[in-house]
């Protein structure tokens, strides 16, 4: 760097400013862009007929029956917004300390799935998140037991949810539970289906963060949770952890990426898409888009301008993509220019 920096001369001789001067230019000299195949968009999906119900932590962010989100997959599609995240938020009556309601067949998220490939086919990836808690009683995405939550015996309901979600027509299966061993065990159980094709995007480095809390919110397992996901999901202050979680993930199988949170941890995804080389998405987590909604709602930024710099911030740090429940509004600027 100090060599790098000694070539570069000197004012009056150099001035920055030549090269931003004139609009041409900044786009001739422009490192990064976004676009519509950037965009991946987070749905939740209600039970019901014609039913919407906004989240109020939200702002902007409805949940859906099953036939508006397949409306809202149809818009995804027409936007060029190349796939969907699909999160059910369960009755709770369905909430039991086994989950059990995941590996359904017939359980929310995966009438939705058919409903969407039926009406969209392949023009549109589908994305469902591996873990228990839209169905676990307790909240947690793994098994609890005298408080503890189980490792080995949670990967067994994992798998058989993977698998459940597969046949329904899922593409790529997202295991967000940070349980160790996953990947592998999720892989081998798919493979002996027969799900080769399926894909998986491993939400490899997911730390234990307050920005989930609108999410929770959204999906109703805020209310239901009892303490925090600590002794599974990352602690906020490491850096090096990332990496070895990624390096199991990737031994393991995984096809894809993942941060989470986005922006509080571009620091990470940076030093992941460096050192792994592999197609890395960053989540704009439900807290980092209330924020961005509060400010704005109150007129204390622009909020499109600032949404499209924060969906910037994660290409220049190295994401291959974004899950942002911006990305029909985000599209519609990009289609616009
Ligand atoms: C659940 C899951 C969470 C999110 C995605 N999948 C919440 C959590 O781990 O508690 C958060 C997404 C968001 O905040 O937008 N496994």
């Amino acid at each position: 760097m100090s060599n790098f920096l000694a070539g570069l001369g000197e004012f009056p001789h150099v001035r920055m400013r030549r090269n931003r001067a004139q609009s041409w230019s900044r786009r001739m000299v422009c490192e990064n862009t976004l676009t519509t195949n950037d965009l991946i968009w987070p749905l939740f999906i209600i039970d019901g007929q014609g039913q919407r119900e906004s989240v109020t932590s939200m702002p902007g962010v409805e949940r859906l029956s099953i036939d508006l989100i397949v409306k809202a997959a149809g818009e995804a599609k027409a936007l060029g917004i190349p796939a969907i995240a699909v999160f059910p938020s369960t009755d709770p009556a369905l909430k039991t300390p086994d989950a059990k309601e995941g590996l359904n067949a017939n359980n929310l998220v995966c009438r939705a799935v058919r409903a969407i490939k039926e009406a969209h086919g392949d023009d549109l990836g589908v994305i469902c998140d591996v873990a228990l808690d839209p169905y676990n009683s307790d909240g947690h995405d793994g098994l609890v037991h005298d408080g503890k939550i189980l490792n080995d015996e949670t990967l067994e309901l994992l798998c058989q949810q993977a698998v459940v979600q597969a046949r329904a027509g899922c593409d790529i299966v997202a295991p967000s539970d940070m349980m160790d061993g996953r990947i592998k065990a999720i892989r081998q159980a798919l493979d002996a289906e027969g799900f080769q094709r399926v894909q998986i995007l491993s939400y490899a480095a997911k730390y234990a963060s307050s920005f989930y809390g609108p999410f929770r919110d959204a999906v109703g397992s805020g209310g239901v949770l009892k303490g925090d996901k600590k002794t599974y999901q990352m602690d906020p202050a490491n850096s090096d952890e990332a990496l070895r979680e990624v390096a199991l993930d990737v031994s393991e199988g995984a096809d894809m990426l993942m941060v989470k949170p986005g922006m509080p941890y571009l620091d990470i995804l940076r030093r992941i898409k460096d050192t792994f080389a592999m197609p890395t998405f960053a989540y704009q987590v439900s807290g980092e888009y209330a924020m961005i909604q509060a400010a704005a709602g109150n007129g204390w930024l622009n909020g499109e301008a600032a949404m499209m710099e924060s969906l910037m911030a994660f290409k220049r740090a190295g994401a291959d993509g974004v899950l942002t429940y911006y990305a029909p509004l985000a599209a519609r600027l990009l289609n616009e220019g």
